[in-house]
């Protein structure tokens, strides 16, 4: 609803709401005071019968595994990156390494991405033939129908040592795609030096959060620059 010229002219001041101080202050005349009213509790209506986006169910942490999920504006931020990605590549399918939130959400958000959960808790065998089960210790113990099958590959390894990410980075090797490959690594801010040598990553602006609140920084490392999104690469 807007309101007319006439409802904001000026009135005469015996027609203002007014607090009889005989200040300047601007004043609406009591019509237009009660046409505002009425705007604004019609768009309160209309944003609170607005349809909300859902919520993905997720299968509680196991603090033993190194389970934190992400919150869902990262989740959603992360798989709105990966479904832009997919527009970029030939054939897309995209690799979630030990990233379940992000595979729950990928599907929520775009339900066609062809997409691959590797995982250790096999709690998420519920994703049927998406879910493919993954230990790092063994990093290419996995099916060869997967072998550099992937041109987008998002890995959150589960500890923050080198050895870890050594592994993980065998892993990503076996799954990338001759040719470019878009890898999105999310990780502690300690791993930075290591994420450049082992895979060439920089951080990005964007900051990844999580349901829980965690004691170390984390971080979104990729191999390409996402220009405005993600809000740039961190300048060097
Ligand atoms: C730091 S969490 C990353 C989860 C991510 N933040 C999310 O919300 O989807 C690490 C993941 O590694 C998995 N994990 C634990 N032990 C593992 C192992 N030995 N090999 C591979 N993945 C493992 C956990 O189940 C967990 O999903």
């Amino acid at each position: 609803m807007e309101l007319s010229r006439e409802e904001t002219e000026e009135r005469p001041r015996n027609d203002t709401v007014s607090d009889d101080d005989g200040d300047d202050t601007p004043m609406l005349s009591s019509q237009a005071l009660e046409a505002l009213k009425e705007f604004l509790a019609e768009q309160n209506r209309l944003v609170a019968e607005a349809p909300q986006e859902e919520e993905v169910a997720l299968v509680s942490e196991d603090w033993r595994l190194s389970q934190f999920w992400y919150d869902r504006d990262t989740a959603e931020t992360i798989a709105r990156e990966v479904i832009i990605l997919c527009r970029n590549v030939d054939s897309p399918s995209v690799a979630c390494i030990a990233c379940p939130t992000l595979y729950a959400y990928l599907k929520k958000i775009g339900p066609e991405v062809s997409a691959q959960l590797l995982e250790y808790d096999k709690r998420f065998e519920q994703y049927g033939t998406e879910f493919t089960f993954y230990d790092y210790n063994q990093p290419e113990d996995l099916p060869l129908s997967l072998k550099h099958s992937f041109p987008i590959i998002v890995a959150d390894p589960p500890y923050l040592s080198k050895e870890c990410l050594e592994k993980v980075t065998e892993t990503i090797s076996f799954l990338s795609r001759p040719g470019q490959s878009y890898l999105l690594l999310l990780t502690g801010e300690v791993q930075k030096e290591r994420a450049a040598e082992l895979l060439g990553l920089r951080p990005c602006g964007f900051r990844p959060h999580h349901a829980s609140k965690l004691g170390n920084e984390f971080r979104l490392f990729t191999n390409y620059n996402p220009g405005t999104r993600l809000d740039g690469w961190e300048a060097e």
